[in-house]
């Protein structure tokens, strides 16, 4: 008998049209069992996709059980009310296992109807749901875009080491690690690494965790996150640089567009409308700062920084004015960043440096960094820092190293703005906070 395998992940569902009338092979999950007089439908979860099958065969149905992992056989039938428009006429089972123990928590309902903190709980199951699991497509799906991007413009891949001598953000969130009796921490950022690599392949990204210690239980920060990082040499400004992001977002949201339609639509996602370089709104940061004051009548508490109510105010005034979801803030207070970010020699106490607010929330920062070895010592100085601890962070500085700069990007972040998540942990596959370490 002929039989033809088919492959879907790889394949799109459309694609099955193909295949009506024929016999097929198939593996996954057994999903959902919905029993009918005489027969019943399964539905068939695989790598991506959600199968509906429909079985009569009596001694079949009997033996069945949800989240067996199954190799069927089937005959492919056209079926208009079926969500790829085909249905899998199951012949036989092949059980590869099944489930030993009742599922704690019912997982194929057309959402997991629970608290985040069971979601979280129980992570490894309730990722099946499809709903949940295609959070995380989305998020694959953003990666590929920026990759495709960073291809696109000569970007080197890099990998950093995670445990550092030195702290690269400043503050008190680093997390401390005996190293064989030296005191060591885990990396805060990429940021020395990813500089140091511009001197030698100048244009360099990075997608890997980030680890911070923050002690606070909010719903924007994590302990570990995702951090999307790049940095580029012979910049002009640090304009460059946003302009850079603008198309690497651009480039991301295209292709979600073109691959991820049956995720977005699960999620009933719309895909925000990133405006073309130099139509997206970009403020200095005194003048966000007053504008808001102004516009919502509040006086700021912190001075330096913004509070997130600011954030979420000045997106609101930027969506109503320009009809962006986007707003780059710019020259950030000298206090309040890190001793490696330029000043701005026509402004001291403004540094070239900006923040991506999309939707309320930080998403991103960035900037042009102090390239000259002189420069760099005497803002050390003045810091108080101890020179002699970074000597191999200004080994490149001391040896040539071009105008630079780059940004930070947090993809869990992104990831939970875009898809209109009031918490950051929704879209974490398995979010450390001060309180979960597991699973
Ligand atoms: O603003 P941050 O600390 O900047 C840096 O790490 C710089 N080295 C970046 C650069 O190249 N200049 O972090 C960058 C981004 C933030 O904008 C935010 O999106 C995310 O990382 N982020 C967090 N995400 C989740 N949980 C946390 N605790 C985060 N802290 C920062």
């Amino acid at each position: 008998m002929e039989k033809s395998q088919i492959n879907l992940p790889e394949s799109s569902p459309e694609e099955l049209a193909a295949y009506v009338g024929k016999r097929v092979i198939v593996h996954g999950s057994i999903y959902k069992i919905r029993k009918m007089s005489g027969f019943c439908f399964v539905i068939l979860r695989t790598a991506r996709h959600m199968l509906q099958c429909v079985c009569d065969n009596k001694e079949l149905i009997e033996g069945m059980a949800e989240e067996s992992c199954v190799i069927l056989t089937a005959k492919v039938a056209g079926e208009s009310r079926a969500r790829y428009g085909v249905e899998l006429h199951m012949i036989s089972i092949e059980y590869l296992s099944v489930p030993e123990a009742q599922m704690p928590i019912v997982i194929n309902g057309k959402v997991v109807d629970t608290s985040l903190e069971n979601k979280l709980d129980f992570r490894p199951l309730t990722l099946r749901n499809e709903k949940e699991r295609a959070i995380f497509k989305i998020q694959e799906g953003l990666l590929r875009g920026f990759r495709r991007f960073f291809e696109k413009e000569h970007f080197t891949e890099i990998h950093t080491p995670k445990i550092v001598s030195e702290g690269a953000e400043g503050g008190a969130n680093i997390f401390r690690l005996d190293y064989f009796g030296k005191e060591a921490y885990l990396a805060q950022s990429p940021q020395f690494y990813k500089q140091m690599m511009v001197g030698v392949f100048e244009r360099v990204y990075e997608v890997g965790p980030v680890f911070r210690a923050e002690k606070h239980d909010t719903a924007r920060h994590l302990n570990e996150y995702m951090g999307v990082d790049f940095e580029m040499g012979y910049i002009k400004s640090f304009s460059d640089i946003m302009e850079m992001e603008v198309k690497m977002l651009t480039m991301a949201f295209e292709l979600l567009g073109q691959e991820y339609g049956e995720e977005l639509a699960l999620l009933g996602v719309e895909l925000p409308k990133m405006q073309a370089w130099g139509n997206v709104p970009i403020l200095k940061f005194s003048e966000a700062k007053r504008l808001v004051a102004e516009e919502f009548h509040r006086e700021p508490k912190e001075c330096h920084d913004f509070e997130p109510e600011e954030e979420k105010l000045l997106s609101e005034l930027i969506k109503r004015k320009f009809g962006s979801e986007f707003v780059f803030v710019t020259h950030y207070p000298t206090g309040k960043r890190p001793f490696y970010v330029m000043e701005d020699p026509d402004s001291p106490g403004e540094t070239f440096s900006f923040d991506l607010i999309f939707r309320g929330l930080e998403i991103t920062t960035g900037g042009q960094r102090i390239h000259e070895y002189g420069v760099q010592v005497a803002k050390m100085l003045e810091r108080g820092m101890d020179v002699k601890d970074f000597d191999s962070y200004l080994m490149m500085h001391k040896h040539g190293m071009p105008p630079h700069g780059g940004l930070g990007l947090g993809l869990e972040r992104l990831t939970a703005k875009l898809l209109g998540f009031e918490n950051i942990r929704q879209a974490s596959l398995f979010p450390r906070d001060i309180h979960r370490l597991t699973p």
